[in-house]
Order: structure tokens, then sequence, then C-alpha cells
């Protein structure tokens, strides 16, 4: 079991740790997040764009939460949770996630999208939303286990090996639901 400060740490099962970022975390989340874009088929983007500085910066901002699991030394999950900067959407979070290959379908995600949306209720945001491709089954399925509901899709926003894809808009109003466990 590694040691932790208590209150860094959101969750733990003694394999896997999932806490909020720190500054030297920063090559290990572009590592993560660029091993999920090498895929393809679940993100928009292929290259990670943000500089291990520029990731630095990102997860010292106060407004935005960024998490992680790790697993021993390695970051196998990142999740992101930008809030709107304008004070016409600061009620707003919006949510990115990324699990590894070969961590996933473990309850993992779950885990991490629960942290958040107590962080988020915690910051008095309102909304948390998200984009998922319509051909990503598996996430649609988990956000809506969490209680996340469709607003509506864009079709054909996207192509993915050959295939259109509708980009589906879900989101999770902190308002409506019991606090979350
Ligand atoms: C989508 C993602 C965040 C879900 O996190 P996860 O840790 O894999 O999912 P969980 O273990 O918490 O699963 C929650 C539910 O999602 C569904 N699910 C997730 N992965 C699944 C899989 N491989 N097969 C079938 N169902 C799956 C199941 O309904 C599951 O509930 P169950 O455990 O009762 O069957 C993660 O799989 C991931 O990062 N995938 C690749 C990148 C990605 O798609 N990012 C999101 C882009 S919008």
């Amino acid at each position: 079991m590694l040691w932790r400060r208590e209150e860094e740490v959101e969750y733990s099962d003694g394999d896997y740790l999932i806490r909020k970022a720190k500054p030297s975390d920063a090559k290990g989340i572009i590592d993560c997040m660029q091993g999920v874009m090498d895929e393809k088929i679940y993100l928009v983007s292929e290259y990670y764009l943000l500089t291990e500085k520029a990731q630095q910066d990102h997860i010292r901002s106060p407004d935005d939460l960024t998490l992680v699991c790790e697993h021993g030394k390695r970051i196998v999950g990142v999740l992101t949770l930008q809030r709107g900067i304008f004070k016409k959407n600061r009620h707003v979070g919006t949510l990115g996630i990324a699990i590894t290959k070969g961590y996933r379908h473990m309850g993992l995600g779950t885990r991490m999208i629960k942290s958040a949306i107590k962080w988020a209720r915690e910051q008095g945001i309102e909304k948390v939303c998200l984009e998922v491709f319509s051909s990503n089954l598996n996430a649609i399925e988990a956000y809506k286990k969490i209680g996340f509901t469709v607003e509506g899709s864009k079709s054909r926003q996207f192509i993915i090996e050959g295939e259109y894809v509708d980009d589906v808009f879900m989101s999770y109003f902190i308002d409506d639901e019991e606090e979350i466990t």
C-alpha cells in the first residue's frame, strides 16, 4: 500500500490509487493520454497537444480538476473537469476521461467520475457535461449507469474507420441528483 496524505486520496484499494494530479504527474498523464489516442477510436485528437510545461500549468489551475489513477508508479487513468471560464458558463464543467487499455471495465472510470462529481458539487458547479462518439457504446453505458443522460447529438460529425459517427452530448445535473456515493 502506497502511503499518501489522507486528503490527497480520492479512492484506494491497495493496487489502485485515485488522487488529484500533481505537476510531477505531467509526463505520466501525457503518456496515458497518448496511449489512448493511439487507439484512434475513442478521442477526437490523435496527438496530445499539451507540452509537459503546459500540462503542469493546467494541473495547477484552481478552477479545473485533474484526477489520475495510479497503478504502481504508472498512471493508467486521467480525468479532467474544466469549469466554464465565463460568468455565463461558470456553473458548467466539461468532463474528459481516458483509461489505459488493459485497465478498463474494472470500475476505475466510474470511481473517477464519481469523485469528479463530488468535487464539482463542492465547487458549486451545477452541470457536468461531456461529448462521446455514438460508436463508444461502453462509455455511453458507463455514463448512463452513473446518472448521465443524453441531451442530443450532432449527426455524422466524425468519420472513424470509414464509418460516420455522431457526436453525443451527455450531462449530469448535480442539483437533480442525490448526493453521489
Ligand atoms: C469509457 C471509460 C472511461 C469507462 O471506464 P471503465 O473503468 O472502463 O468503466 P467501468 O469499469 O467503470 O464500467 C462501468 C460500466 O461501463 C460499461 N462498460 C465499460 N467498459 C466495458 C466493456 N469493455 N465491455 C462492456 N461494458 C463496459 C459497463 O456497463 C460497466 O458496468 P458493469 O461493470 O456493471 O458491467 C473507459 O473504458 C475508457 O477510458 N475507455 C477508452 C477511452 C474512452 O472511451 N474515453 C471516453 C471518451 S468520451
